[in-house]
């Protein structure tokens, strides 16, 4: 099966008044359209969060237009710069009971797909707190011995990357003992660092996304100041079967398309 995953994609309305690094909302009606001519189409579109750059409701009816054209449905999470308010209206979601966070759980074929709201409204940080720590281990409870993959905004491990590491998940410390008590857990997927990378949590392999707008400069020192840069973007595409599970980047916006080489002639 085929999941794709799109990330941090901060929709904005006015685009007037927003200090950008490119057009986000081109970048996003770019992917989109990249997506549609994916050769092989996901069944489900993964959307870890930072969906907006403010959560109003005009970024809001933007970004549902910008992703209507889209063909597979679309499973989202919010990001610390969405709001739950006009989130929990702008998707249909099978959400959480209440509007503390908005998680949910979904099966997508063989796959158990569990996205939890790590949003703590007022900071950029996030939040695993005692609730949610509950849900989640309700949720893993019930997934019984099913391949399990957790998406969330806040990667549950610190980046290195030290302004990043000051908007870190708070929590994250029982982050790995929950999950890493449970086999079933395949994979976690997560936005928010603006830069494709891979950790490990509890033993499990854990992804962050590229975003499709700018990428944060890779600077591990202590004293790295705040810069981003026009580093590839896109979205992934993990491809998923009982054997591995393959996470592939696709880069939108390069100026480049493929060619046949020569020698495969
Ligand atoms: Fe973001
Ligand atoms: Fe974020």
């Amino acid at each position: 099966m085929l999941l794709a995953q799109l990330t941090d994609t901060h929709i904005v309305d006015p685009v007037a008044d927003s200090e950008l690094v490119v057009d986000n909302n081109q970048r996003l009606a770019m992917a989109v359209a990249r997506l549609n001519r994916e050769t092989v189409q996901p069944e489900v579109i993964l959307a870890t969060g930072d969906l907006t750059d403010n959560g109003t409701p005009a970024e809001m009816d933007l970004l549902a237009e910008l992703l209507a054209p889209l063909q597979a449905p679309i499973l989202a999470l919010p990001g610390n710069h969405d709001r739950r308010e006009t989130f929990r209206t702008a998707f249909d979601m099978p959400w959480a009971t209440d509007d503390s966070h908005l998680s949910w759980v979904v099966d997508v074929g063989d796959l158990h797909i569990i996205g939890l709201d790590t949003l703590r409204p007022g900071s950029h940080g996030g939040l695993f707190d005692e609730e949610r720590q509950r849900w989640l281990t309700e949720a893993l409870d019930a997934s019984g011995d099913r391949p399990t993959v957790i998406a969330m905004h806040h990667p549950p491990f610190l980046s290195g990357i030290h302004w990043m590491d000051t908007m870190r998940l708070h929590g994250l410390e029982v982050f790995g003992d929950i999950v890493g008590r449970r086999a079933n857990v395949i994979r976690i997927l997560c936005g928010h660092l603006h830069r494709p990378l891979t950790a490990t949590v509890g033993g499990v392999t854990t992804t962050v996304g590229p975003s499709t707008i700018h990428h944060v400069e890779l600077n591990l020192a202590p004293d790295a100041p705040i810069e981003v840069i026009q580093d590839p973007a896109g979205y992934q595409l993990h491809n998923i079967d009982e054997a591995a599970w393959v996470t592939h980047i696709r880069y939108i916006d390069t100026g480049h398309e493929p060619i046949s080489p020569r020698w495969s002639r």
